[in-house]
């Protein structure tokens, strides 16, 4: 394997005083993994391995949720229910440890440690309204959540004074409010997705009633630029808004955001899904910078994934300009209602200060460098194996044929699709458990062959009768 250290861009703070948050010195330069690979000399450009379309084939197994039934404090004398309480819980923390030990499909960081913080969840901690104007509601946490936007606004290089956002439940509400806020400036405007998108923006488009176009996506996993353009030649009459993804559920993929689109910019808007990769692409070298500079309309990531936290939250930034199109003062509040939810989760915005705090710019680039390295290290792993992967360059999320045993994809909790399945390397992924993964994977593909073979063996032996 070889070293990915040239993909991750060097340690800088980000600036208090909102200057470039990374540098972007030697980018030409820097080679990645995966183009030393290809251009080796002699060796022929192999095509990636490709997964059929992931949308030929739905198999989902339904897997029917049992229920733990609420008791009745009547029903059991005080000790039982004590007794029966404390047992449901050791119970489930235990499951908790062994699911979080065997967890490789969804792409969400379980390493964290936020001792500290207990004693917090004795209050009932909400940032309703917006997180600028104080509600009457005073158990809040607007001046960590403010702090993390403040951060996020270094990070994507938007003055104090331009930007508006919030803590978010999750990626999803971020696109909710990014694509409410492209329709409400552009309101005749169609959406443009790829067909590898989050289904969450295809969600909205249809939550708003918009047009909606599904653009067709490259081998990669990007979206089809050409198809892309010939759309919004075709309908030059309507504004648009351009939903780029910064990282594909599936395959990682990076939507090249510094396309034109042959529109003023009066009459596009972008929104940035970084759902994932939106948190680890300022500190990759070689990526594009995701940048307010740039003409984009907003930004949604989530906070769960790549930054972990035991609850889901994300945060969404957009250009202070266009929110006053989707707010309005509620007296109630005293405050003023412009975010998707109306209570929010003020726990959240304490575990991302926290870890911002603790691992700074530096440590968060540290995350990245052992993601993108491990990521490698398992695509090299299953391909020695036989098993054939796909890795995007960049990206930490490594694709490769989906096990046939449904009991090891459940085991690991892999997220599937088609005929593919990917793991996606978080920080708490570390070698020893690629190595125990890789191992079980081989023999669940060799129990799945041996199992063929022997019943081709066993068809011919009842089709030659006795005498076999
Ligand atoms: C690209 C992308 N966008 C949005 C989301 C939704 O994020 P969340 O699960 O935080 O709502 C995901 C989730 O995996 C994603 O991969």
């Amino acid at each position: 394997m070889e070293d990915i250290l040239p993909l991750v861009r060097t340690a800088k703070l980000p600036s208090p005083v909102l200057k470039p948050a990374v540098p972007r010195e030697d980018s030409a330069s820097a080679e990645s993994v995966v183009q030393q690979q290809d251009a080796a000399p002699g060796s022929p450009r192999l095509a990636p391995y490709q997964a059929l379309p992931v949308t030929k084939s739905t198999i989902i197994t339904h897997n029917i949720t049992p229920a733990l039934p609420v008791l009745e404090p009547g029903e059991l004398d005080k000790e039982e229910l004590e007794a029966r309480i404390n047992k449901v819980i050791d119970d489930y923390k235990e499951k908790l440890q062994l699911r979080t030990d065997h967890h490789m499909g969804y792409p969400y960081n379980l390493d964290f440690d936020y001792g500290p913080l207990e004693g917090l969840q004795k209050y009932c901690i909400n940032n309703l309204g917006d997180p600028f104007i104080e509600s009457n509601y005073g158990v809040h946490s607007r001046e960590f959540e403010i702090g993390v936007l403040q951060w996020f606004a270094r990070l994507w290089e938007i003055e104090v004074d331009d930007f508006w956002g919030y803590i978010t439940n999750c990626g999803t509400e971020g696109n909710l409010h990014g694509i409410l806020v492209g329709r409400e400036a552009l309101p005749d405007g169609i959406l443009y997705a790829s067909r590898e998108t989050h289904y969450s923006i295809f969600k909205a488009g249809r939550m708003y009633r918009m047009d909606a176009v599904k653009v067709g996506t490259l081998d990669s996993g990007e979206i089809d630029y050409d198809e892309l353009q010939g759309h919004l030649a075709a309908n030059a009459a309507r504004p648009a808004i351009i939903n780029i993804n910064i990282g594909t559920t599936v395959k990682g993929a990076v939507d090249d955001l510094d396309r034109e689109t042959g529109y003023t910019e009066d009459r596009f808007f972008i929104h940035c899904d970084g759902a994932l990769f939106g948190m680890m692409i300022p500190f990759v070298k070689r990526a594009p910078m995701v940048t307010f500079k740039k003409p984009i309309g907003s930004i949604s990531v989530s906070g769960h994934k790549f930054v972990g936290s035991p609850v889901p939250c994300g945060v969404v930034m957009t250009r202070l300009r266009y929110i006053k199109g989707v707010s309005s003062d509620v007296e109630y509040l005293n405050s003023r209602d412009a975010t998707i939810m109306g209570s929010r989760n003020g726990h959240a915005p304490i575990y991302m200060w926290y870890t911002f705090t603790r691992k700074g710019y530096e440590g968060l680039r540290k995350d990245v460098e052992k993601c993108l390295r491990n990521a490698h290290l398992l695509k090299s792993m299953l391909d020695t194996a036989g098993v054939r992967t796909m890795l995007n360059e960049l990206s930490s999320t490594v694709v490769f044929e989906r096990p046939r045993e449904e009991s090891f994809v459940r085991k690991w909790q892999l997220a599937c699709e088609g005929d593919i399945a990917h793991v996606v390397v978080m920080p708490n992924i570390t070698i020893r458990k690629l190595e125990t993964f890789v191992q079980e994977l081989v023999e669940s593909r060799a129990r799945v062959s041996v199992a063929e073979a022997l019943k081709l063996a066993e068809d011919a032996r009842a089709h030659a009768g006795d005498e076999e």
